[in-house]
């Protein structure tokens, strides 16, 4: 997982212009509407990079504390966000530095396939929760572009939607739905190939009691 770390360190000034060439808007406005976002709420952005969701939750007029694993990134961000409701906080490759029950939502984009467990990492994620929490989840369908691995660091290639339905609940989330976002990520590898890669949003809501 230190080499997550080291990746994302490295990649870190430059992840702006390499996001807008893998994903585009339509994610982040899938993710901001699905969570239901309205001001003075608490979010939390889990693999937050240099703050593609948690600049969006923070025009809405929530307060964002956006966990990563990457100084780099935690600094970029930070930088970025200045003077905004924006509380950095840095995570090991295991534990989420998330209080039980201090979050409305939970928000993550791609994210997730760089976890090294994802169903405790959504478990994780929905102990943050308050009762009544959103968690939403935007990341990779299951693909073959094994190279993404050696070359972006992905642990998993994406996930099948049916597992990650099975996952938010296990986690005692309700009302889960795992949808298509009509968005694809594409990246291109070092010999060329192009990846179009579909991406989905899983949401689920902490019960009330
Ligand atoms: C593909 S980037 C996505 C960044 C951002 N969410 C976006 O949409 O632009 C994945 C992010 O997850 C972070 N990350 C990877 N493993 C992590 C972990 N175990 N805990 C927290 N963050 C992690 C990386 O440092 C990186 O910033």
């Amino acid at each position: 997982m230190n080499d997550t770390r080291e990746y994302f360190n490295d990649v870190a000034s430059r992840w702006d212009s390499m996001r807008r060439q893998f994903f585009g808007e339509g994610v982040r406005q899938a993710a901001m509407a699905a969570a239901g976002i309205e001001p003075g709420m608490t979010v939390a952005d889990v693999g937050t990079g240099t703050g593609f969701l948690a600049e969006a939750a923070i025009e809405v007029g929530a307060r964002v504390i956006g966990v990563d694993l990457s100084e780099g990134m935690l600094a970029q961000v930070t930088a970025r966000l200045a003077g905004k409701p924006f509380e950095p906080r840095q995570s090991e490759p295991t534990s989420l530095p998330l209080l039980e029950g201090e979050a409305d939502a939970v928000i993550a984009n791609m994210f997730l396939h760089h976890a090294e467990d994802p169903p405790a990492t959504i478990r994780e994620m929905a102990r943050a929760l308050k009762p009544g929490g959103r968690l939403v989840i935007t990341d990779a369908d299951m693909h073959t572009h094994e190279w993404l691995r050696t070359e972006q660091h992905d642990r998993w290639l994406g996930f099948d939607r049916g597992e990650i339905a099975r996952w938010f609940s296990a986690a005692g989330l309700e009302g889960v739905t795992v949808a298509d976002t009509q968005e694809v990520c594409s990246p291109t590898s070092e010999c060329g190939t192009k990846a179009a890669i579909t991406i989905f949003l899983a949401r689920g809501q902490k019960p009330l009691n």
